[in-house]
């Protein structure tokens, strides 16, 4: 059975789900989108979410398509009709059709799409053994906290990534300081077992995992600190791992050529992803495995 899509309106079969030619976030990235995932039918943060969302369009200029509630009931809908227990839900909005000129059209009517995709949550060997990343020059736009379309930048890097064979690619920006990676934000952690993190300024994405993890970092009474680290410190670092909705917390054991701490992943990484892994836990019923044999068992 073909998975069915949300299009402007109408619940389509994804394979025709189709936007126009002149839609102007085929045309100029003029758009915006969110990523979120479930487990057993239930969204894990869907309001920051739908915060975030929702600011990225005011700061675009975009009009709300509908109010956060209709979006919502959208949401369970698709996931519902699609049958889905675990998986990620992408929601896009841009600004609609309209001849193709750089203004923003004078009325614009927000095309908003919403598609559903199997669960991405790394395999437990990820969790267990960590993952290696390369560094690549940041060359983003000045406004990755909008979640817009545009991410050139970003799988120009991720694609470096993935011809060297490791998980992610962390960006630097041209005072030599590690912003955030391709698709997650990362953050280091110091000989003293201190949480260091990128501030979310206008420089990275206010990540949603990554606010769940300064949250349950300062209840685990980890001290956190929100300032810039150049990609030296970062390979200095006693530890080192990524955030995002798909990756949860992973472990990074190697940047470039230079391998993180031990080697293996930390025991503040690992306090963290457990931490994170009972949140969700606590939100959806949903036990991620993080162990090899856990696998084998299951
Ligand atoms: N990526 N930074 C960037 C550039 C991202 O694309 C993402 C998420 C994050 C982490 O944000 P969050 O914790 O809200 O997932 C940080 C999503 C998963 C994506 O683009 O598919």
């Amino acid at each position: 059975m073909s998975r069915i899509a949300y299009v402007d309106g109408r619940y389509v079969p994804h394979l025709h789900a189709q936007v126009a030619m002149e839609d102007r976030g085929y045309q100029f990235a003029d758009g915006m989108y969110e990523y979120l995932t479930f487990f057993n039918r239930k969204v894990i943060n869907p309001d920051l979410h739908f915060d975030r969302f929702e600011r990225s369009m005011r700061e675009l200029e975009i009009p709300q398509p509908m109010p956060r509630e209709a979006l919502r009931m959208v949401m369970m809908e698709l996931i519902a009709r699609n049958g889905y227990t675990d998986g990620g839900i992408y929601i896009q909005v841009t600004r609609g059709v309209a001849r193709r000129n750089h203004p923003f059209p004078k009325a614009p009517k927000p095309v908003l799409t919403l598609g559903i995709y199997p669960s991405k949550t790394p395999a437990p060997a990820a969790y267990e053994h960590g993952v290696k990343v390369i560094s690549h020059r940041d060359i983003r736009w000045k406004r990755p906290d909008i979640k817009s379309i545009s991410l050139l930048g970003n799988i120009i890097a991720k694609q470096e990534a993935v011809k060297v064979g490791v998980a992610e690619a962390w960006l630097v920006n041209d005072a030599g300081e590690v912003t955030e990676c391709s698709h997650s934000n990362c953050h280091i952690v110091d000989s003293k077992g201190r949480l260091i993190t990128h501030p979310a300024d206008q420089q990275i994405l206010g990540g949603i995992t990554r606010t769940t993890l300064l949250r349950l970092a300062r209840e685990l009474q980890i001290e956190v600190i929100e300032r810039p680290y150049t990609l030296e410190e970062a390979k200095n670092a006693a530890e080192a791992f990524n955030t995002s909705v798909t990756a949860n917390v992973l472990p990074v054991v190697q940047i470039d050529d230079a391998v993180i701490g031990t080697g293996k992943p930390g025991p503040v990484s690992k306090r963290l992803l457990e931490a994170m892994l009972e949140d969700i836990y606590q939100q959806t019923g949903k036990i991620i495995p993080t162990k090899t044999e856990a696998k084998a068992a299951a």
